[in-house]
């Protein structure tokens, strides 16, 4: 090799080295990149070619040495020359008077004389030193007991955060840099989360500090180099061979200069005072930083005063960690129990072994919900993390598996509500589980009552929000029917009750005179809701997914609440817009025994339908095997095999009862047809074919007798034309045939009457000119109330 070649090399490798450590300065320490990551990975693989091509130009602080070092089987003891020291705690404003009072009286201060302090957060990591000499770094150690530590500088290398050469200029021939190393709480997230999807192949870290402390500590450095770790400076150790600052404040300035990243929380402050303000306003940060602290450290700024106070032991006399209350906590699980929330919400709540965390006593922690519990895997007896953070609710952070006794269960969602009885379904692509007995749950009737008594449901004037609450907490309504069966004196004597609980007696009652008049409105307006339509009902009852429409549609369709409550969910799905989803809502709903047995009631002590019907003629037309088939959504069964089966076997029933071998011969192909038999082979499916085949000659029994009793309107041919305001065309139309009439599309002798709504056009001119009658959509909506039901 030619020295110009050399020379040249050299040059280059000198000038990629001077780039990449400036841009990775401005990366992690200055946190404002100034070349893309692109630039930057090529820029290295440049400089990593230039060095195997030329091993004699690799310096031990060249950017390509941070990872690469062999394992090693033990660390090597490191004496500090100077020792690392440890902080005295504070955990109250008056420790911390206390604190300060005592340097007053050494420096022989008066109380109002300023003294300066640096105020720095207190990073909850592990303290290391930093060795430079000659502004390379040279050696890195743990503070082990303080005296000796260990010699981490392979895996100190391995943080980009750290400096391997110093930057600017004017820094002693020897410095020991101090600091804190910690793993950012995003990358610790993160290291979990792919712990977690590693079935157990990735050991979980327990916090953010143990993670820090537990990467340091390998003796495999590209093991560490995969730890996400950061470092702040907030001390010097040994300095010779140059001059420092006066002040710690101006240090760390000067630490930031040479290249080492210092917190921007570092502060300056003046007196108690200060230090508390300082300590409450960093307090208020504390959720939100991407770091953890456990306190803040309160340092004499001046470092001759500094040196002036001295130690005592092993502590400064000069400075002192305010501490805030542990956000973390070790307990065990005792038990795991559901939550029920006002909207049937299932939420896992754990019970645990009393623990003082976040500042207070904490017996139960959130779990979310049943995914959270599959993902942490928390079971009963285990030892879990859990944290307060803040004010939000108290949750289970992590398990800590290593502590797991023996004998215990995956944790699953109870089947049934611990309120009601009532089944609990989560529903496809849904995070939450609901107990579906929402008209029967004690845990979720205020909410129910509020449904049931809005305007648009069962429109009961003046049962608000207030009365609600006092009819349920003192016991006088349990479920909707209740309502019903309410005195005057109940009304009265809830409302004292209420009054005299909530210090909210008026003062005429106080004076012995009771109002009576709102209680009267209420019990009226509870009677005049009693006469409603059968959708208003539908609607009222508060069935998850069951909005207006969908009710409406449900009271069109099917007609009679008595059918309506013991349809399967595939024959609900023949209503369109009600599709898998929501037809499984409904068959859920009205599953529950609870919600039958308030219906019952309901309907035994207070409500009239005043608009039941037959099923109208869509349904009959709906109807057919292939249709319910196709509708329950077994694997394979597509339309066209639905059509294919219902002509081989035409009822529900036959199907059911067909040997494998006659299946496989309907036509269908093979493997489908061995998936319906398997299929068949479920109780579940055994049962929805029997109820799905009961409810089809129910429903067509109905709609036959409809046909054959005389409708007010059978043999009528009605024309709608113009658009209607009260209901829509399908409607009307819907309606007027469940009364027996023949709805055309056009005009003639034959027709009956015509319906013209608002804007009627040229059918309407077609009838005035063949004198045929016409009624307007008052004459309408009052002929379908007085023949409704
Ligand atoms: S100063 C002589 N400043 O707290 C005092 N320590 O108990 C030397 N720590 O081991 C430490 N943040 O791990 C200092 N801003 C900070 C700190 C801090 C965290 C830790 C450090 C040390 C312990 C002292």
């Amino acid at each position: 090799m030619s020295p110009a070649v050399s020379n040249n090399a050299s040059r280059r490798a000198a000038e990629l080295r001077e780039r990449l450590d400036e841009a990775s300065h401005r990366y992690h320490v200055l946190d404002a990149p100034t070349i893309p990551d692109a630039e930057y990975d090529a820029l290295m693989r440049e400089l990593e070619a230039l060095e195997a091509a030329h091993p004699e130009l690799v310096t031990s602080d060249s950017p390509t040495q941070r990872v690469g070092a062999a394992p090693s089987s033990a660390f090597a003891e490191v004496r500090h020359e100077v020792p690392m020291l440890s902080l005295a705690n504070a955990f109250s404003d008056e420790e911390i008077g206390e604190f300060v009072r005592r340097i007053r009286t050494r420096l022989d201060l008066n109380a109002d004389a300023s003294l300066k302090f640096s105020v720095e957060p207190k990073f909850d990591g592990l303290a290391i030193s930093l060795r430079y000499e000659d502004g390379k770094f040279v050696r890195g150690a743990t503070r082990g007991d303080g005296e000796t530590g260990e010699d981490v500088t392979a895996n100190l290398r391995t943080i980009k955060q750290i400096p391997l050469k110093l930057h600017g200029k004017g820094w002693p021939t020897v410095i020991e840099v101090r600091g804190e190393v910690y793993m950012p709480r995003a990358g610790f997230e993160k290291y979990n989360e792919t712990a977690r999807e590693s079935n157990g192949k990735i050991k979980p870290l327990i916090n953010p500090r143990n993670a820090a402390a537990g990467s340091l500590r390998q003796l495999d450095p590209r093991i560490t180099a995969k730890r996400p770790l950061a470092f702040y400076a907030y001390a010097v150790g040994v300095v010779e061979g140059g001059e420092l600052p006066t002040t710690h404040s101006a240090m760390l300035k000067k630490l930031h200069a040479w290249g080492f990243p210092v917190s921007t929380l570092v502060d300056t402050a003046d007196g108690a005072q200060g230090c508390l303000t300082y300590f409450h306003r960093v307090g208020e940060q504390r959720d939100a930083l991407p770091f953890d602290i456990d306190g803040v450290v309160y340092k004499i700024d001046d470092l001759a005063t500094q040196r002036e106070l001295g130690f005592v032991g092993r502590t400064p006399r000069w400075a002192i960690a305010h501490k805030y209350p542990a956000q973390e906590q070790t307990t065990t699980i005792e038990a795991i129990e559901i939550n029920i929330g006002r909207t049937g919400a299932a939420t896992p709540t754990a019970r645990l072994k009393p623990v003082f965390v976040g500042g207070v006593t904490v017996t139960n922690a959130t779990l979310h919900n049943a995914d959270q519990v599959a993902r942490l895997d928390v079971r009963i007896g285990d030892t879990v993390i859990v944290r307060r953070a803040g004010d939000v609710i108290p949750e289970v952070a992590r398990v800590v598996v290593e502590r797991r006794p023996a004998h215990t269960h995956r944790w699953k969602m109870p089947a049934h509500c611990p309120i009601c009885g009532s089944a609990i379904v989560r529903e496809e692509g849904e995070v939450v589980a609901r107990c579906t007995g929402g008209l029967a749950c004690a845990a979720q009737v205020q909410q129910a009552l509020f449904h049931f008594a809005a305007r648009r449901a069962m429109d009961i004037d003046g049962l608000g929000e207030r009365f609600i609450e006092g009819l349920t907490d003192f016991g006088y309504v349990k479920s909707p029917a209740d309502l019903y069966k309410l005195k005057l004196h109940d009304l009265l004597e809830m409302k004292r009750r209420a009054d005299e609980r909530d210090g909210t007696t008026p003062e005429t009652v106080k004076a012995g005179k009771v109002a009576t008049k709102w209680a009267e409105n209420l019990i009226e307006a509870i009677a005049q809701s009693r006469r409603t339509t059968l959708a208003r009902f539908l609607y009222s009852l508060g069935i998850n997914h069951v909005g207006e429409s969908t009710a409406k549609a449900l009271a069109t369709w099917f007609g009679d609440i008595a059918l309506i409550r013991h349809l399967p969910w595939p024959i609900l799905k023949l209503v369109p817009d009600i599709g898998g989803e929501v037809a499984r809502a409904i068959d859920a709903f009205f599953e529950q025994d609870g919600n039958q047995r308030v219906i019952d009631d309901l309907l035994e002590h207070g409500i009239v339908i005043t608009d039941a019907h037959a099923p109208i003629a869509k349904v009959r037309a709906a109807l057919t095997t292939a249709n319910v088939l196709a509708d329950m959504e077994l694997p394979g069964i597509t339309e066209k095999r639905s059509e294919q089966l219902a002509q081989a076997f035409d009822s529900l029933e036959a199907i059911l009862h067909a040997p494998p071998a006659k299946l496989s011969a309907s036509g269908v192909p093979l493997d489908v047809a061995a998936a319906l038999a398997s299929a068949l082979e479920q109780a579940q499916t055994r049962e929805l074919f029997k109820r799905s085949a009961h409810a089809m000659h129910l429903l067509l029994e109905r709609a036959e007798s409809a046909k054959g009793a005389a409708g007010p309107l059978d043999g009528k041919t009605v024309v709608l034309t113009g658009s209607l305001n009260s209901l829509t065309r399908d409607e009307a139309k819907d309606k007027l045939e469940a009364l027996g009439a023949k709805v055309a599309g056009s005009v003639s002798k034959k027709t009956s009457f015509v319906v013209a709504g608002a804007e009627a056009g040229s059918k309407l001119d077609k009838a005035t000119e063949l004198g045929v009658e016409v009624w307007d959509e008052a004459r309408l909506v009052k002929f379908l109330h007085a023949h409704a039901g």
